[in-house]
């Protein structure tokens, strides 16, 4: 059967018809949570009070109930479930109390150590802006997969991509935290998954690789790292060009920020990632502020994709409303344009056909599915994606890691001290309450936020095994795991600051000026 929903081009599922209302409604919710989104959920500092939380949280309340009193559609009270939940958990951030309806916040200081209060049910919460779950142990990327129609990295990918790079797959695939890829259901010469870039590259067709970051603040966090890490690696096991966009237009749209600000951040995040290891000779930094005015090829791409998406579309991905700026509505294009390679004249010559590869959080998947369902109607080739897990926040992993609560967040300029006391203080453990009992029955590594941590970065996968049979034995304590993280992350990120010290403005300026890397095309 046909599909009559507009949409299923976009959904990727490959099926007849998947129904689009429900990614409609999490997407109107994610503008909801935009629009209403205090400054302490931005990367700004929490400037709302708990009582301010407290009083929104309750009108939600009420509007859920009434919603619910008037028979309102289902799609309309999940909206409104999801914003309240969303709540709950930002007033659990700041006040570190969970809501009780009728009793406002006390003046006690947020303990950080407990469970945020938890989404009740339904799907969780995806997109470019939130990260919510009810469940300790994280968002059911399975689930994901199957909403997002995307599909999952199996160990024959992982067994071929060893293969045909003669690398041992980097620990990010091995652990299952890139997990995703997109694919098509009908392979054809313009539709790219993992297994058609490993073609390419058997075939010595080149390809190359396009990630990015929003530069709304000068500090990065430890999650901001996973993409880069991975794609640093994607780089030197493929010997291939690299272009990194900062989306400091994007920052200036969402925040409130001024454009100098937001350029600034684009140039201290852009040291973080020069930090990270690139290679200079293979790899173009851009600012959009910047490239765009400065790229022949660039501004002419934006233009053609946002010929090629209508109001509705962004409306039902993005949940975009009436009252957003036009910057937002037709940002996505920007976002978009770096898939296609004429948007990079210097380094590919004008030449229309060199593949593209994202490696990203599953977060940014909107704004792809977008691009791919746009890239062959404007003469493209679809990007393909590679998508990863979040790295949790350490109150626990119904959150992503992000910059709007410090104490959330571990971040690249936090000192050895600092990264001990929020670990110590903020990451949730899933040890018993006495020693007596963790070691009768054991910890739940499934949900404890340093067993997490180290699954992203401990490489010695024997010694994260033993660790794992330690603390769900009950032979190894919570603060003795803590400890394995703290001397795992410290160095690491000393080390990161070290690199980050060495990068100059010279540095910087190599970097993100356009020109020729060191492939010829
Ligand atoms: P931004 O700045 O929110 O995030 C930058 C990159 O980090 C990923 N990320 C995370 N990954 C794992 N765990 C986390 N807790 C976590 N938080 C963020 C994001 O998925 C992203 O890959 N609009 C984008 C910037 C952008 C971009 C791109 C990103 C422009 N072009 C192409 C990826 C690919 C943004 O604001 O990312």
């Amino acid at each position: 059967m046909q599909c009559a929903n507009e949409w299923s081009c976009i959904s990727e599922t490959g099926c007849d018809c998947t129904p689009f209302s429900s990614w409609a409604a999490v997407c109107t919710l994610a503008h909801i949570l935009a629009d209403t989104m205090t400054d302490s959920q931005t990367d700004g500092a929490a400037t709302e009070s708990p009582m301010e939380f407290y009083e929104k949280l309750t009108a939600q309340g009420e509007a859920v109930k009434a919603l619910k009193t008037g028979k309102a559609p289902k799609e309309e009270i999940d909206v409104a479930v999801k914003l309240l939940l969303q709540l709950k958990l930002d007033y659990k951030r700041v006040s570190g109390q969970d809501y009780k309806a009728g009793c406002p916040p006390t003046d006690s200081p947020a303990s950080g150590e407990s469970v945020p209060a938890a989404a009740e049910d339904g799907d969780d919460l995806v997109d470019p802006w939130t990260v919510a779950t009810s469940n300790a142990k994280g968002i059911d990327y399975e689930k994901l997969i199957v909403r997002f129609g995307s599909s999952k990295i199996e160990a024959e990918l992982i067994e071929r991509m060893e293969r045909v790079t003669g690398q041992k797959a980097h620990r990010f695939l091995r652990r299952g935290i890139f997990f995703s890829h997109r694919r098509v259901q009908q392979p054809s010469p313009s539709a790219l998954d993992m297994h058609q870039i490993l073609d390419a590259y058997e075939n010595k067709k080149s390809f190359y690789l396009y990630t990015g970051r929003g530069p709304s603040s000068e500090a990065m966090h430890m999650g901001h790292l996973i993409p880069f890490i991975f794609t640093k690696w994607l780089q030197d096991v493929f010997d291939i060009p690299l272009v990194i966009q900062l989306t400091d237009d994007e920052k200036y749209l969402w925040k409130d920020l001024t454009l100098e600000d937001c350029h600034r951040y684009a140039v201290e995040n852009a040291k973080d990632i020069i930090a990270c290891g690139f290679d200079v000779n293979k790899t173009f930094i851009f600012s959009d502020l910047d490239y765009m005015g400065m790229s022949s090829g660039f501004y002419r791409n934006v233009v053609k994709i946002q010929k090629h998406v209508t109001f509705n579309q962004v409306k039902g991905i993005f949940g975009f409303t009436d009252s957003d700026c036009i910057g937002k509505i037709s940002f996505p294009a920007i976002q978009a344009a770096p898939s296609f390679s004429t948007s990079f004249p210097q380094i590919f010559n004008g030449r229309k056909d060199i593949q593209c590869l994202i490696p990203c959080a599953i977060d940014q998947d909107p704004y792809f599915r977008m691009t791919r369902d746009v890239a062959p109607r404007i003469g493209y080739p679809k990007p393909a994606l590679l998508h990863s897990t979040f790295f949790p926040a350490l109150q626990g992993a119904q959150t992503k890691m992000s910059a709007s609560d410090p104490n959330s967040s571990i971040f690249l300029t936090d000192t050895a001290k600092q990264i001990k006391n929020k670990i110590n203080k903020h990451a949730f453990s899933g040890g018993k309450d006495t020693v007596e009992e963790h070691r009768k029955h054991g910890g739940d590594a499934d949900v404890d936020v340093s067993f997490m941590y180290l699954t992203f970065f401990l490489e010695d996968d024997e010694k994260l095994e033993q660790i794992r049979q330690d603390y769900t034995s009950g032979a190894l304590l919570t603060g003795e795991l803590k400890k394995c993280l703290i001397e795992t992350l410290q160095p690491m990120i000393t080390q990161h600051q070290e690199r980050r010290k060495q990068v100059t403005d010279e540095t910087v300026k190599q970097f993100m000026t356009p020109r020729k890397l060191d492939f010829h095309f």
